[in-house]
């Protein structure tokens, strides 16, 4: 491949954005990075130092020492690897208010542009074709019905969460996200848009490589 060549993949919680993302990233043999992780690591940080969601200035502080990295697939905050704690129920209840934090959204669009400088690369998340790559090549859009959502988080079986309650905190972070003041929840202007609900896995990602020509 020549040109380094940037995949978006955007759409709400549980539209099968990660499971096909990398799948597409295997088979176009190019990196994968799911943004909503770091924004699960800043979370599990503010939450261990007990500081509390509203507490602007607080999290302010923190933010300017927190550091941000990516190596052999997993997740590391000041130099702590927080991979495995990212789906818990105290993460995923309290992601999506921390992550309207304008500041927080500032330094993991900071780190996602740093990483992916000279890549090619696939990255999923909610504003990758509007903020952190307006200049895609390849910008997609999956969406699915809210209780099929559900279902495929819950079937993922790494959470500690139940089914409604799933459904439950995906209707609200879906509406938390599409009214974040700075990078909400939208389809891209050119976005290609899919909806999920009916399809298989491999249907999904066929679509999404058909469109893709990478020489
Ligand atoms: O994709 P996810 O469920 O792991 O994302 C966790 C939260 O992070 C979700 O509430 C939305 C937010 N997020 C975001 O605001 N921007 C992104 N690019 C990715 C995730």
């Amino acid at each position: 491949m020549n040109k380094p060549v940037k995949i978006a993949i955007d759409g709400p919680a549980g539209a099968g954005k990660s499971t096909v993302a990398k799948i597409v990233a295997k088979r176009l043999n190019i990196e994968y990075l799911d943004s909503g992780a770091f924004y699960r690591g800043i979370t599990k940080i503010i939450l261990d130092s007990n500081i509390k969601i509203e507490d602007y200035n607080g999290i302010n502080t923190i933010l300017k020492d927190i550091i941000l990295d990516f190596a052999d697939g997993r997740i590391i905050v000041n130099g702590k690897d927080v991979t495995d704690h990212l789906r818990c129920k105290d993460v995923t209840l309290n992601v999506s208010p921390v992550s309207s934090i304008i500041p927080v959204r500032i330094k993991v669009n900071e780190f996602l542009n740093i990483y992916s400088k000279d890549k090619s690369i696939i990255m999923d998340g909610r504003d990758i074709g509007t903020v952190v790559f307006p200049d895609a090549e390849y910008k997609f859009y999956l969406d699915a019905a809210v209780d099929e959502r559900a279902l495929r988080r819950y079937k993922e079986k790494n959470t500690d969460m139940t089914l409604d309650s799933i459904k439950e905190s995906i209707i609200k972070r879906d509406k938390n996200d599409k009214n974040k003041k700075f990078g909400a929840l939208k389809i891209a202007d050119n976005a290609i848009y899919i909806d999920t609900t009916n399809l298989t896995l491999d249907e999904v990602v066929n679509k999404i490589i058909e469109k893709i020509k990478i020489k």
